[in-house]
């Protein structure tokens, strides 16, 4: 299916082309004067200049050409040559019951299903899931389900944080409160021997104690760092240990993800990319990148045009080791070589763009990927608190997210309206998923690139561009449709325009496969949010100012039934690629 400005712009072409100009000039936008029409088209403004013409001439030719189209109810040329187009309410309810019917809802579909491999999550291992996470996780799967409902094939890959230092310090704690573990001695046989079962709540609390000692502790840092080297290497003892920490870990974070509504094809990590460190230098000396530095290998990466330095890549630093950049580039080429991705998608910190800059460089100059092999960097905010500083717990400390989900639950259970509800349960499924949505919608309103402040009373309001305010228009309209008894099975069928409010709505649910395209384009799920609000809000005012039980008129009350079940469909499909589930009642 065509979108509507597809559709707009083959056919002003078409009169262009027809009366002797460039089809393209036909292109039609969206008015900026909603007041005097819908559309409109410039090219006569382009034209002028290439045909020596007034614009308004060329603007009335081609007025006069369109005049007859059935499909419009005002073709204007406005001076000094706007071409104004106002389509008619007969065909929008005709474009409206084909969209009704398709399957996606309208949305343009990519052509060849393009693999896109999207990084995002990121979390690390053996430290608790916290809100630094979040908005990764949040922005990633929205943007995941926007390019699928776009026909896009898309591999999510988690990327664990699970080969660094902090698996290390975890490591070196445990060997000093329990020295007397088998898998510290150099003995250790990883086919007879277990190492003891690990929990979260050890980890969780391992970790930043962990963390923290390395601070003072000088011998204990090296140590951490020791240990890190050992696993790397391949020590046995080591890695029976990190195994262990490895799957209470995922076990965890499995949980919090789901409970999210966030999932991954690939449960990858930074240990699985050390497979493809050696093929990376090999490639990298055999095109001559690589030179020593201070005792490390390196990639020079900058280029003249750099405002600020942009230092080389190391690639293996004086002791060694691997760094984050080492396996960010071999996971590209491992990346490469699973799926030849058109696209790999990083959506990180935007705090981390130096990084990506560097890696991106080195992948380019090392042609690790082919030339028309996109890569992105969506660099996301920070997420604050009230006081505008980086979102802590009331003691400081950085919020798990286990915490945050079940504060938001609460607060979300307080809100809704008890006595809606049949069961207990079916009313804490209900608050869970007005919490994550509060949270998600609360989040992706913002660009992504932008920080924003975490308020969670405004999130939960029931007015405003919230969340809440989506499912409860939702719940509104299931709540007509089930007082009326309608089947929301049968084909949806409009019939006509009775109201201004209406032609808005139309016109707004036949735009939205326009919208999914720039949210797309800009890898930006807030052009969603907006859209969505936007069809929520008009129809707030259809249903105030419109008696659709009680309407005495039997086809314009077919037809209001008929407008409430797409605009519910319309902004079910727009939470769902936000990640964003439903409800029924609240
Ligand atoms: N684990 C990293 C962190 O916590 C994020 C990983 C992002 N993805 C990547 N391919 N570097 O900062």
């Amino acid at each position: 299916m065509k979108t509507m400005l597809q559709q707009l712009t083959d056919l002003v072409s078409a009169a262009f082309e027809a009366c002797g100009y460039d089809p393209a000039l036909g292109r039609v936008g969206v008015s900026n004067r909603p007041d005097l029409c819908q559309f409109q088209c410039n090219g006569a403004l382009t034209g002028a200049k290439l045909y020596h013409k007034a614009p308004f001439m060329i603007a009335d030719e081609v007025a006069k050409k369109l005049q007859d189209e059935p499909i419009f109810s005002k073709v204007e040329m406005v001076k000094p040559g706007f071409l104004n187009l106002t389509l008619s309410d007969e065909h929008l309810a005709k474009e409206a019951t084909a969209l009704a019917a398709s399957e996606t809802l309208g949305i343009p579909q990519a052509e060849n299903a393009p693999t896109i491999v999207m990084d995002y999550g990121g979390p690390n291992v053996a430290k608790p899931l916290h809100i630094g996470h979040l908005r990764s996780a949040i922005i990633g799967e929205s943007l995941k389900r926007i390019a699928r409902a776009m026909g896009y094939r898309v591999v999510a890959d988690v990327h664990l944080g699970d080969w660094g230092l902090q698996i290390g310090l975890v490591i070196a704690e445990l060997s000093e409160r329990h020295p007397e573990w088998r898998c510290f001695a150099a003995d250790f046989d990883p086919n007879t021997e277990k190492v003891p079962a690990l929990d979260v709540d050890l980890l969780n609390e391992v970790y930043p104690f962990a963390s923290k000692k390395s601070k003072t502790d000088e011998a204990f840092a090296e140590k951490a760092h020791r240990m890190t080297f050992e696993l790397q290497t391949g020590n046995p003892g080591c890695t029976a240990l990190w195994q262990e920490i490895l799957r209470v870990s995922i076990a965890d974070l499995k949980g919090s993800y789901e409970k999210l509504g966030v999932d991954f094809d690939l449960w990858y990590g930074e240990s699985n990319a050390e497979a493809y460190v050696e093929p990376l230098l090999a490639t990298l000396r055999e095109q001559n990148l690589l030179h020593e530095s201070e005792g490390a290998q390196v990639v020079d990466v900058e280029e003249p045009d750099d405002k600020a330095p942009v230092p080389p890549v190391i690639i293996k630093k004086s002791d060694n080791s691997n760094i984050y950049a080492t396996t960010d580039l071999a996971t590209i080429i491992q990346r490469e070589e699973d799926f030849h991705p058109a696209a790999i998608w990083y959506v990180v910190d935007k705090r981390q763009g130096l990084h990506f800059t560097q890696v991106f460089r080195c992948a380019r100059k090392a042609h690790l990927v082919p030339e028309d092999c996109e890569l992105s960097f969506l660099g996301f905010g920070t997420m604050n608190g009230s006081d505008g500083k980086p979102y802590k717990t009331r003691d400081g400390g950085v919020m798990r997210l286990s915490d945050l989900l079940a504060t938001v639950e609460d607060a979300a259970a307080e809100k809704m309206n008890q006595s809606s509800f049949v069961s207990a349960e079916e009313q804490r499924d209900t608050a869970r998923k007005v919490g994550i949505a509060a949270i998600k919608f609360g989040d992706l309103i913002n660009h992504r690139s932008k920080d924003y402040i975490f308020d969670l009373d405004r999130f939960l309001s029931f007015e405003g561009k919230t969340g809440t305010y989506l499912l409860y228009t939702i719940t509104r309209i299931h709540s007509i449709l089930e007082k009326l008894g309608v089947d929301d099975r049968a084909p949806i069928t409009l019939s006509g325009v009775y109201t201004d409010a209406e032609r808005d709505m139309l016109l707004n649910i036949l735009q939205t496969g326009e919208v999914f395209t720039h949210a797309l384009d800009e890898k930006a799920p807030n052009y969603i949010c907006e859209n969505a609000y936007k069809l929520a809000n008009l129809f707030s005012s259809f249903y105030h100012d419109n008696h659709i039980a009680t309407e005495s008129d039997p086809v314009k009350q077919q037809n209001w039934i008929s407008l409430c079940r797409l605009t519910s469909r319309m902004l079910q499909k727009q939470l769902d690629v936000l990640g964003i589930e439903s409800v029924k009642r609240m």
